[in-house]
């Protein structure tokens, strides 16, 4: 070992391709991912479809990551849709099943004979994919060079992905009957607590040919073949759940909340890799607002609502009596093509005490002291990031992973209150009034405790700084 740490000081620093799925959330995590690479002097090259890269170009100072890193570069490809084509939850499989007819064999031709191939000037020795992308297994094996899987879901979610063929060898999957209330006994590490309606959405379907299905069950064959797996989150939030994981992958490396590590290692501010244009006036508006008495509202940059729920949710804030930001990312709402009038009591209501915004420097807001608690979709980033700023959540998941994570926050972590399966305005003005008054003190307390421990993770001698020097040490080893 000695030897191979001494040889790999002197060769030629590893490259690295990293390969998102191009969405918000995977794109976040995994250009901070190649910001932490770099730091410890990895070449990387982030492989992005033209539609993210050109948001990214219009939202933020890209021009920030050559100047910090020289080893740092861009290369993108299409993702075959046009280019004014839906990109949001819905459009999920259209854009999968594009990508794998058009930028798929870019892909491949980029790594095997072209820019980037073996015997090009500037070979990839490394790639880290998002753990959707089945078939980088195979190209990496062709081309000998090692593969990481980095699925950015939450370690909970996936694990449910996981448990699938488990399910379904057990009969519990497709579920026999419309309880979604019983519980669930072939998830290790679940039983007790997790509901059928704590799934991913997605299982409560009878077909086992649903094509996410299929995805998933597929997912599941290949992210056992990479070297390793990459994760954000911390040892201590969800170890149960990270052993089970160790079964099926040896090296596993769980190096979050990456927002806040990446924090950590720099000396300077993050560059923000937001894909739409942020409303900063929201600052100075929570800059004028009592200490913790502001509820930040938002479902992330997938998740779509109806205009009956956009209703429901607004008259539960408004008769709650708080405060609250809110965002209205652009066509989040289904159906609202025709001219909506605001009902008067709403408007004035949202005058007084609320705000709202296309989209916000969310981690900014999450850490402003005027928040005092996150209504969310539980994407697994907002999850993260609202521990790591200690606000208690409302939980009220859309898809994927965020069944199972709001379950977690609920049941589990005692983080805040799971609003999953509902909509009405009654509940909304019940769980707000419990997250925001009655139980206020016990929420920011509990908050309080989980986000010591998740900023001593990344923090030098924590549980994920030390994953992250030893993933990098891995991959040096690996490309030797
Ligand atoms: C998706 C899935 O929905 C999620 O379940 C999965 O865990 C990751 O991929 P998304 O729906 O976008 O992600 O949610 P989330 O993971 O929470 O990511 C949203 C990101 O957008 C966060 O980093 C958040 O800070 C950012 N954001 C959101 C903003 O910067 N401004 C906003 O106004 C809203």
């Amino acid at each position: 070992d000695n030897e191979r740490a001494s040889a790999s000081a002197s060769a030629s620093p590893p490259h690295v391709l990293i390969f998102p799925l191009p969405l918000q959330g995977p794109v976040n995590c995994m250009l901070k991912l190649a910001e932490m690479f770099c730091l410890d002097g990895l070449q990387v090259t982030f492989l992005n479809t033209q539609y993210i890269q050109k948001c990214l170009l219009n939202c933020t100072n890209i021009e920030s990551y050559f100047q910090r890193y020289p080893s740092f570069r861009f290369e993108t490809l299409p993702d075959g849709l046009p280019e004014d084509s839906s990109r949001t939850a819905n459009d999920i499989f259209k854009m999968l099943d594009s990508m794998e007819a058009v930028s798929v064999p870019i892909f491949e031709e980029m790594v095997t004979s072209g820019t980037y191939g073996p015997s090009s000037e500037k070979p990839i020795t490394c790639i880290v994919a998002d753990g959707i992308f089945c078939f980088a297994v195979d190209i990496a094996k062709r081309i000998g060079v090692p593969l990481l899987y980095f699925d950015t879901i939450s370690p909970c979610g996936l694990w449910t992905y996981l448990c699938l063929p488990k399910l379904i060898e057990a009969g519990e999957f497709p579920f026999k009957g419309d309880d979604l209330d019983e519980l669930i006994v072939n998830v290790p590490g679940m039983e007790g607590f997790l509901r059928r309606r704590d799934l991913p959405s997605f299982y409560r379907t009878k077909d086992l040919n649903d094509p996410t299905i299929q995805l998933v069950l597929n997912e599941d064959r290949h992210l056992p073949l990479a070297q390793g797996l990459i994760f954000n989150t911390f040892e201590d939030l969800e170890e149960p759940i990270l052993s089970q994981m160790r079964k099926i992958s040896p090296k596993i490396y769980p190096i979050g909340p990456l927002h806040t590590h990446l924090k950590t290692r720099l000396a300077t501010e993050t560059i923000s890799n937001s894909i739409w244009k942020e409303d900063r006036s929201c600052i100075p508006w929570l800059d004028m607002q009592p200490i913790k008495s502001v509820l930040f509202v938002s479902i992330g940059s997938l998740a779509v609502m109806t205009m009956d729920q956009v209703l429901e949710i607004w008259y539960g804030l408004v008769n709650s009596g708080t405060r609250f930001l809110w965002v209205r990312r652009p066509g989040s709402v289904v159906g609202l093509e025709k001219e909506f009038e605001i009902p008067m009591d709403l408007s004035l209501a949202t005058k007084e005490r609320g705000y709202i915004v296309s989209w916000a420097p969310q981690e900014e807001v999450l850490s402003h002291p005027a928040i005092g608690g996150f209504l969310t979709h539980s994407g697994w980033n907002s999850t993260l990031e609202s521990i790591v700023e200690g606000k208690p959540m409302i939980c009220w998941p859309y898809f994927v992973d965020q069944q199972v994570n709001s379950r977690f926050v609920g049941e589990i972590w005692k983080l805040g209150l799971d609003m999953k399966d509902t909509c009405d305005r009654k509940i909304v003005e019940r769980m707000v009034r419990e997250l925001m008054e009655s139980k206020k003190e016990e929420f920011l307390q509990r908050a309080d405790q989980i986000s010591n421990v998740s900023k001593a993770s990344v923090s030098k001698g924590g549980c994920s700084y030390k994953y992250l020097d030893k993933l990098i040490e891995d991959i040096k080893l690996m490309t030797l």
